[in-house]
């Protein structure tokens, strides 16, 4: 098994880059999605998260490492990963280290997207979402070809709840002291591969594939 991380502060674009891995056959796996769904199931995980969620700051990290443990349990030899938003602190990021050596993942790459606040800003009061499918818009930057609809299912898209200024300003607050320390965790493992993701979105995927490509 193979797999690759895609680290970067929120609305820094690693949804929307990783619509193209899959394309590559990284199969995508999301902690922010799998919650979501779990919201939408009215699950006992879900009913935990949401308010966390909808608050900006994280869920319990055995929560995260329970659902990623899941995953890699029903994962065959052959697959290869692209883990979106996980790991996320110091001790999820542990956790990951030691179930990928006992189960003998081979983390080969952690793509580092680097954003700059105010365009983060503006890229989630935009965004839009599809509930049904997940598909992820933005409405200058990446708009559907009908307004308010999604291109692949109709479906009337929605801002997310945690896209609300205020929300988003503690979701960059708990990225900067959580998850940015670990560039420095990943570094000392070589694994750090910097792409600036300020740039136009068809920009930062083909930098993206270059970068794994190396
Ligand atoms: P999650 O869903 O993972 O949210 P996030 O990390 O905050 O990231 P986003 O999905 O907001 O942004 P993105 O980087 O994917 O950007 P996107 O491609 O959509 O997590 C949500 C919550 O779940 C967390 O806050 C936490 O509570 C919980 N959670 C999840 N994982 C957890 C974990 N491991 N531990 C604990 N809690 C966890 O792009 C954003 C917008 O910009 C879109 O509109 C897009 O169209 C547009 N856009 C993207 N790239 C470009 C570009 N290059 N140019 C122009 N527009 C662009």
């Amino acid at each position: 098994m193979k797999a690759i991380i895609l680290l970067g502060p929120p609305g820094s674009g690693k949804g929307s880059v990783a619509e193209v891995l899959t394309d590559d056959g990284y199969i995508h796996i999301s902690t922010g999605e799998l919650l979501r769904q779990q919201i939408r199931q009215g699950t006992e995980i879900g009913k935990k998260a949401a308010s966390l969620m909808d608050q900006g700051v994280f869920v319990p990290d055995e929560m995260v490492v329970g659902m990623i443990r899941d995953v890699l349990e029903n994962a065959t030899p052959d697959q290869c990963f692209l883990f979106d938003g996980f790991p996320r602190t110091r001790i999820q990021a542990e956790k990951f280290d030691e179930l990928i050596h006992q189960m003998n993942v081979d983390l080969t790459a952690v793509i580092l997207l680097n954003c700059p606040d105010q365009v983060i800003v503006d890229r989630l009061g935009g965004r839009r979402t599809c509930p049904t499918c997940g598909a992820v818009y933005h409405l200058t930057h990446v708009p559907p070809q009908k307004e308010g609809l999604c291109d692949q299912d109709g479906a009337t898209l929605v801002a997310r709840p945690d896209d609300a200024p205020e929300t988003v300003q503690a979701r960059l607050d708990v990225y900067a002291k959580q998850t940015e320390p670990l560039i420095g965790f990943y570094q000392e493992k070589g694994l750090i591969r910097p792409v600036n993701s300020a740039l136009p979105i068809d920009e930062v995927r083909a930098n993206v594939l270059l970068e794994l490509a190396k």
